[in-house]
């Protein structure tokens, strides 16, 4: 069922569990994602982000992102990770996504306030949500430069949150895109003033590689949107490697069923560290 991801991110404030937003590439990731949902019996995101469109083009893949959703036995959102350009956010509301994140998150304050108010106007014909980011997550969402991450100011997110109203927001606590160099801990002293400040549901951005308790800590202390990423490409990669080692891949439709089955693994061990489970309201 495709749903708002407000409506779940909301759902998920009334209750001790946050929302996996799971980053895919092709079908067959859609396919283990949604899969790992219904068995667990739990809402999801499914998202791209703009910077991976030049591989999976979104008038293709966006079709097909709508379509499973809307088949799906458990509600699930459809989102734009990362959009940004207009033209792309634009397009992503066309296709029927229900939320678009737009990252003014390397703007000034007050250009990332002033776009983002640009995008909730451009979604609220659709009903869309939309999701902004404030403070820098470090890394980048495809590791092509080395963005310097910069922890949310909590005045400054409250002052953000409120000049827009925006549906969620990702703030920086010491997180990043891509694998990890040392085991992160994130800055909870950070995220507990920037909770009692923001009323709007919070989003962390990259997931790969945060200890399953920080995780547990993250959706006690407003946290409802987690983003899983490079977790997902590489456990589908893995699947396969490992695969082909055990002679299991003997051709084409291995090789597919391989993929699903490393995205449907990564996303029940997530599912199951953020508590989603049993919580499919459709
Ligand atoms: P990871 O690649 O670290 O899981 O980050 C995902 C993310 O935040 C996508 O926006």
């Amino acid at each position: 069922m495709l749903v708002n991801m407000k409506d779940l991110l909301l759902q998920a404030q009334t209750a001790d569990y946050a929302v996996g937003s799971f980053s895919i590439a092709n079908m067959e990731m859609v396919r283990g994602v949604i899969a790992a949902a219904e068995e667990a019996n739990a809402p999801i995101i499914l998202q791209i982000a703009e910077v991976r469109l030049n591989h999976s083009p979104l008038a293709l893949i966006g079709p097909l992102m709508v379509a499973a959703a809307k088949e799906a036995k458990v509600p699930v959102a459809v989102h734009l990770d990362h959009g940004l350009t207009l033209p792309t956010i634009q397009l992503a509301l066309d296709l029927g996504f229900t939320s678009v994140m737009f990252d003014g998150s390397h703007l000034p304050l007050d250009e990332n306030i002033a776009m983002t108010k640009k995008v909730i106007e451009m979604a609220k014909p659709y009903g869309a949500a939309v999701e902004a980011e404030i403070g820098c997550v470090g890394g980048s969402e495809d590791g092509s430069v080395d963005i310097a991450m910069r922890c949310t100011a909590p005045a400054e997110a409250e002052r953000f949150a409120k000049e827009t109203n925006v549906d969620a927001l990702a703030v920086a606590i010491g997180n990043a895109h891509g694998n990890y160099k040392d085991t992160p801990h994130l800055r909870f002293d950070i995220l507990e003033q920037i909770r009692t400040l923001v009323s709007a549901p919070l989003v962390l951005h990259g997931g790969t590689g945060i200890l399953p308790e920080e995780f547990v800590r993250c959706y006690h202390t407003g946290i409802k949107k987690i983003n899983i990423a490079t977790a997902t490409f590489d456990a589908v990669e893995r699947s396969v490697r490992e695969g082909y080692a055990a002679g299991a891949i003997k051709g084409y439709y291995d090789l597919h069923t391989a993929e699903i089955r490393g995205a449907y693994e990564n996303a029940k061990k997530h599912i199951e560290i953020f508590a989603t489970g049993g919580h499919a309201v459709c």
